[in-house]
């Protein structure tokens, strides 16, 4: 059986770049027509779509912003008549109002087939039984995995998020192989079968394909070992199209294998936004080389990765996200990024994979708080005191930051249902 499912994933870099050329070509010019928010920043900029003689050329063209999205709510950015979108999706922001996007036919289609490509690419097989957890609605987890699931030739269980108890019972009676959800929800699932007496290394569960969110690598080899399967891990933003945009391939599980034959990559400096070559860390920004509807030139996704070589195909990787340049906390002038603390957390064996991060600045000066929850077996007051001295010594040894550590009995800590919220900044 063939080992991939679209044969463009095999193209050459100098296919895919010629096919990306032409391709980028096409929808600046699309822009440039229809969307006159664009055009206008193409203008102030001095650039023309005939002015892209090279994909090198891209980096002289304007960036777009989650604020030209907002400044355009809701459709102002879309470039085909209204009544060509046959779906809305939306995703809330942490201010104001959400970020609206629209699909034509041609880019639903897209969005199945590399979604479907990405799914095969995670190590689902036509036949497979398939629950999936992610939220159907405005979010575009459901629906995206939804549709390529189907377009795989999957059997899909669309039952959405929330109501673990449910969620159990039915893996437990159809016996999925694969189940789509984040991360987070994963360990959530595995406390619902534990405390139905089930051990959650026992189900029919194989295969998690996992995004929305970041996951640091000790957090999915916690969450491999308790359920056994694999966790492998999908990336997508809405603005862009939705999940779909990057996937991990099972054989290799070492980043996310970028589409680059309908998004094209770059990573900039966040603060100069300038270029930065392959295999530096930066900002992740993206162009949409066939979306119809809402074509996105250097879409800034604020996500912090950096590109790779391929390894199971020819187009490059995105490294494992260290997580959102907005969700860098600065503590006392340190940046800090949550996902450091995760890792320390997972260090511990004491304690389990369920936290929060609290920022408050009582007298002018950043106080952080760690809650983090025991392992249930290791749970009595001196373990949890001891745990919590533990941590705080990693965290200042290794992040250079002092932080109140509170150890808290297992199952204390909220679950989430979709995208966890771990850090609360009051300041
Ligand atoms: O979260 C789309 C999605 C759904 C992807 C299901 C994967 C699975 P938004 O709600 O627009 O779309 O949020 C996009 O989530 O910019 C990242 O910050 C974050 N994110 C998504 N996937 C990953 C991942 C969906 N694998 C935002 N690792 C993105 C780290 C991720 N962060």
């Amino acid at each position: 059986m063939s080992k991939i499912f679209d044969p463009v994933e095999s193209a050459s870099q100098a296919e895919l770049a010629s096919l990306q050329l032409r391709r980028l070509q096409n929808t600046l010019g699309h822009a440039w027509r229809n969307v006159g928010p664009l055009r206008l920043k193409f203008e102030r900029a001095g650039v023309r779509p005939e002015g892209l003689a090279s994909l090198a050329d891209l980096a002289k063209f304007p960036f777009t912003t989650k604020a030209d999205l907002r400044d355009a709510y809701p459709f102002g950015l879309f470039a085909v008549p209204r009544e060509q979108i046959l779906r809305l999706h939306a995703s809330s922001g942490t201010t104001g109002k959400p970020t609206v996007v629209g699909y034509t036919r041609a880019d639903l289609d897209t969005w199945a087939s590399v979604m479907a490509r990405s799914i095969f690419a995670a190590g689902g097989r036509p036949g497979d039984l398939l629950h999936n957890l992610y939220g159907y609605g405005l979010f575009t987890g459901g629906l995206g995995f939804h549709y390529g699931a189907e377009r795989l030739g999957c059997s899909v269980v669309p039952v959405s998020g929330g109501q673990t108890e449910k969620q159990v019972q039915l893996i437990s009676d159809f016996k999925p192989r694969i189940v789509c959800c984040t991360p987070s929800y994963l360990l959530t699932l595995a406390d619902g079968f534990a405390e139905q007496g089930i051990d959650p290394a026992s189900t029919s569960l194989k295969l998690a394909l996992a995004g929305g969110e970041p996951c640091t690598r000790e957090m999915r080899a916690a969450i491999e070992a308790r359920l056994n399967l694999d966790v492998v891990e999908c990336y997508g933003l809405s603005e862009i199209i939705g999940p779909g945009v990057a996937m991990e391939c099972l054989e290799t599980k070492d980043g996310l294998t970028i589409w680059e034959d309908h998004f094209y990559p770059e990573i900039i400096d966040p603060a100069s936004g300038e270029v930065l070559p392959d295999g530096e860390f930066g900002e992740l920004v993206i162009t949409t080389l066939t979306k119809e509807a809402l074509p996105m030139i250097r879409y800034r996704t604020r996500d912090l990765t950096r590109l790779l070589p391929g390894t199971a195909r020819p187009m490059r990787r995105l490294d494992k996200f260290a997580g959102r340049s907005d969700d860098m906390l600065i503590i006392r002038g340190v940046n800090v990024f949550p996902s450091q603390i995760e890792e320390l957390i997972l260090k511990s064996p004491a304690l389990a994979p369920h936290y929060v991060i609290e920022v408050t600045r009582p007298h002018n000066l950043d106080e952080v708080e760690v809650q983090v929850e025991m392992q249930a077996e290791a749970d009595n007051e001196t373990a949890r005191s001891q745990a919590a001295a533990e941590l705080q010594h990693h965290i200042k040894s290794f992040i250079g930051i002092s932080a109140r550590v509170r150890v808290v009995p297992a199952a204390s800590i909220e679950r989430s249902v979709g995208k966890a919220r771990r850090v609360v900044d009051k300041r």
